[in-house]
């Protein structure tokens, strides 16, 4: 049997982030330029049942028996056999590798698990729906994430932009105008479950602060969608300049984010913030294509490690 591959893109979030805990809404695009990779090949000459995990990014090498049972990747290959209930589980090689960098915002946990639960479905002949992919990847998220809100497993696994309110059905968003964003890397790894958390007891705290920024959040991506799906996108620069000083008072950013953020707009971005649960990872800066690389210069002299230019492509 030929090896099974899947790819899942990374992707970022455009406005809303942890508000979109609190079921306000976010709007959150895919980045293909970046991706998880899993490649699934028979072992015919191995135990049935026999599966082994290879994982270079990491350094992981393992039988996934000998491995703990809420290793994430072990349990994105469990929600599936769970899901699909084969009545036989041939021996098989697991190997996942990514480009996406971790605990960036960008999405790597939710893309390795949405690659994987792709591969293995249809190594076992049943490949699943985006739908049931995004409910299995949202499993997975909950083990490593704590609360997350479903966003990023849901963006992933349709690789569309969405319009995403939690518990409520999936929204895709047409785009009226590509929109070009340079995305930059402070190169500062920040656990998402832990950034979370802090919000969490900062909401617990003093609710009323934090429930005014989350209305005040929700405003914006209400506007920015009308913007997205309608056009002038100028005016969604500063929709996201005002996200990211609302972000600032949920205590999230960091001054590297801040600083990389200045300078883009510094070096003639429409808009920037930061994206993702913050205190590190990635920055976005929304630009006409003509300054991208101009602007990515900047980032870079800024202390970016680094960039990533995408377009998202006007739809319909
Ligand atoms: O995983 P990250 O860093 O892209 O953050 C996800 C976005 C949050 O809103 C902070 C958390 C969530 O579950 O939506």
């Amino acid at each position: 049997m030929p090896a099974i591959g899947a790819y899942a893109p990374g992707k970022c979030i455009l406005l809303g982030e942890h508000s979109v805990v609190y079921h306000r809404p976010a709007i959150a695009i895919p980045v293909t330029q970046v991706h998880a990779h899993a490649v699934v090949t028979a072992r015919p000459t191995a135990k049935p049942g026999e599966i082994l995990i290879q994982a270079p990014d990491i350094d992981l090498q393992a039988d996934m028996d000998d491995l703990p049972q809420d290793h994430p990747l072990v349990h994105a290959v469990q929600v599936v056999l769970k899901e699909l209930a084969p009545i036989q589980i041939p021996a098989f090689l697991l190997r996942i590798t990514s480009t996406i960098p971790i605990a960036s915002g960008l999405g790597s946990s939710a893309a390795v698990s949405v690659a994987i639960i792709r591969a293995v479905s249809t190594f076992f002949g049943r490949p699943l729906t985006d739908p049931i992919v995004s409910e299995l990847a949202f499993q997975v998220e909950k083990i490593q994430h704590g609360d997350p809100s479903g966003v990023d497993n849901a963006v992933i696994a349709f690789s569309r932009p969405i319009y995403y309110v939690r518990n409520l059905p999936l929204e895709h968003l047409e785009v009226a105008i590509p929109l070009t964003l340079v995305i930059a890397n402070t190169g500062i790894s920040a656990p998402t479950a832990s950034v979370v958390s802090d919000v969490r007891n900062q909401w617990q705290k003093n609710p009323s602060h934090s429930e005014a920024i989350f209305d005040a959040i929700k405003n914006l991506v209400n506007k920015a969608r009308l913007l997205i799906e309608n056009g002038p996108i100028d005016d969604l620069g500063s929709l996201m300049d005002a996200n990211h000083e609302y972000l600032r008072g949920l205590n999230v950013s960091c001054p590297e984010l801040d600083h990389l953020v200045a300078s883009a707009r510094s070096a003639g971005a429409l808009g920037a913030k930061l994206s993702g649960s913050g205190r590190g990872g990635n920055m976005i800066a929304l630009v006409k294509p003509a300054i991208a690389e101009q602007v990515s210069q900047s980032l870079i002299e800024n202390g970016a490690k680094s960039i990533i230019i995408t377009t998202l492509e006007q739809t319909g």
